[in-house]
């Protein structure tokens, strides 16, 4: 098992970003556990499954060959779907699937598996506090709400502020209030509130919460949960 640092928080925290940058300085694989659901959304919305259809669901879950690629390209079954897992749509269907335990057991335990022979940096909602318990590193990355649609609305420039608002603010309330691993910073995790910070700074301040959890000897072994099959592939920084 390899190591992990695990970094949790709302949509539009600025978590991606972050997450690669101190993946490629610490030679870490970076994992984007929500492009994993968003997959699953895309996948489900082709084949119209309905959201509330647990059953196949947890089966289109088990069965996504999902592949996170350098670039933040990702791979489902085999076709690029890059593109298809951003739009507002799938946004909101990946939020609503994501509420379904099983398919959330389907990807866990895909994410689990990557962890098993390599160090990541995986981002999330859950990292810490379900998937992987004893990350040697736990961060909650934060930003109040009008600072994290700023940030989506410059990285999305055709989105309308107003309905850029509206989504995060829909997905928040559903991502912290679903019965199944809400989004809840662990006890054990760092806070960090990035509202007015530059990415410069909250890259500084990452690296050096992971720097003196990794000389505690905190991060000298590893994390430390159990895996199972998957082909999910991890992006190399
Ligand atoms: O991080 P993101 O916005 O790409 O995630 C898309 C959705 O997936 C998000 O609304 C909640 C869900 N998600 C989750 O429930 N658990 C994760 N570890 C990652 C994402």
């Amino acid at each position: 098992m390899g190591h992990v640092i695990a970094i949790d928080g709302p949509a539009g925290a600025g978590k991606s970003t972050i997450a690669r940058l101190v993946a490629e300085k610490l030679g870490y694989i970076y994992i984007d556990t929500g492009a994993m659901y968003r997959a699953i959304a895309v996948w489900s919305s082709r084949t119209m499954t309905a959201a509330g259809d647990a059953h196949r669901l947890e089966q289109l879950a088990i069965s996504a060959e999902i592949e996170l690629l350098p670039g933040r390209r990702v791979r489902l079954n085999g076709e690029d779907v890059t593109d298809a897992i951003r739009t507002p749509d799938i946004s909101a269907l990946a939020s609503q699937i994501a509420s379904i335990g099983a398919v959330r057991a389907a990807l866990v335990s895909k994410q689990r598996q990557i962890a098993e022979n390599s160090n990541v940096v995986m981002e999330g909602r859950d990292i810490g506090s379900v998937v992987f318990p004893d990350a040697r590193v736990k961060i909650f990355l934060d930003a109040d709400p009008a600072e994290r649609v700023r940030r989506r609305a410059a990285e999305q420039p055709g989105e309308h502020p107003g309905a850029l608002t509206a989504q995060i603010a829909e997905r928040d309330q559903r991502d912290r209030s679903r019965a199944e691993s809400p989004l809840v910073q662990a006890p054990d995790a760092t806070y960090l509130d990035s509202t007015g910070m530059t990415q410069q700074q909250v890259e500084d301040e990452i690296l050096r919460i992971v720097r003196a959890r990794i000389s505690n000897g905190k991060a000298g072994s590893v994390a430390d949960a159990p895996g199972q099959a998957s082909s999910a592939a991890g992006e190399t920084r």
